[in-house]
């Protein structure tokens, strides 16, 4: 279809997509490199298998948003380079606590990803479902997937690392400013 891409940015609300498709961009990149951290230190671990499944899905989430930021025309939050980094270091520093600590990073920041997401869908329906429908379904089932992730930390003994609440909190905190700065900048 050689008018794809013109027919994707069709009477689109332009400000809006871009910066759903940035920040949710640099969210899968993220998650990405804390899943890697994560690997790092606990890929032989009896973790391993479980960390590695979910980081197959964040890899197939991140190959979606690259794709979508080609078709609407939207470039990366230049803050990559730092999220490449912060995002290992978070990823590598829960693990060194153990796989509890590990989990109650994914359960942190998958709560916060899926919130998000929801955020995003509630603006999408009130912009136009129709017009976004393409855009909706993916949001949709990153969201679900990110639900799940988020649920087998908790099976996991998420809670059970060591200071908990402190830790999420913390966590949740870095995941606002992230994602505050990637819509923006
Ligand atoms: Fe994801
Ligand atoms: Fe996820």
């Amino acid at each position: 279809r050689p008018c794809s891409t013109r027919a994707t940015l069709e009477g689109i609300n332009k400000p809006v997509i871009d910066r759903i498709i940035r920040v949710d961009h640099a969210g899968e990149y993220g998650a990405n490199r804390i899943y890697a951290g994560q690997m790092a230190v606990l890929g032989r671990s009896s973790a391993g298998p479980i960390i590695q499944q979910m980081w197959n899905q964040e890899k197939d989430h991140l190959k979606k948003f690259n794709e979508l930021m080609v078709a609407y025309r939207v470039r990366p939050t230049v803050l990559l380079p730092f999220w490449n980094v912060a995002g290992f270091v978070l990823g590598a520093g829960s693990a060194l606590l153990g796989k509890k600590g590990a989990m109650a990073c994914t359960v942190a920041v998958e709560e916060s990803i899926s919130d998000h997401y929801n955020s995003q869908i509630r603006t999408l329906m009130e912009e136009d479902p129709e017009k976004y429908k393409e855009l909706l379904q993916i949001i949709k089932q990153f969201r679900d997937d990110e639900r799940e992730h988020h649920d087998i930390g908790l099976e996991h003994d998420a809670e059970a690392a060591p200071a908990y609440s402190v830790l999420k909190t913390a966590i949740q905190l870095g995941c606002k400013a992230a994602i505050f700065l990637s819509e923006r900048i």
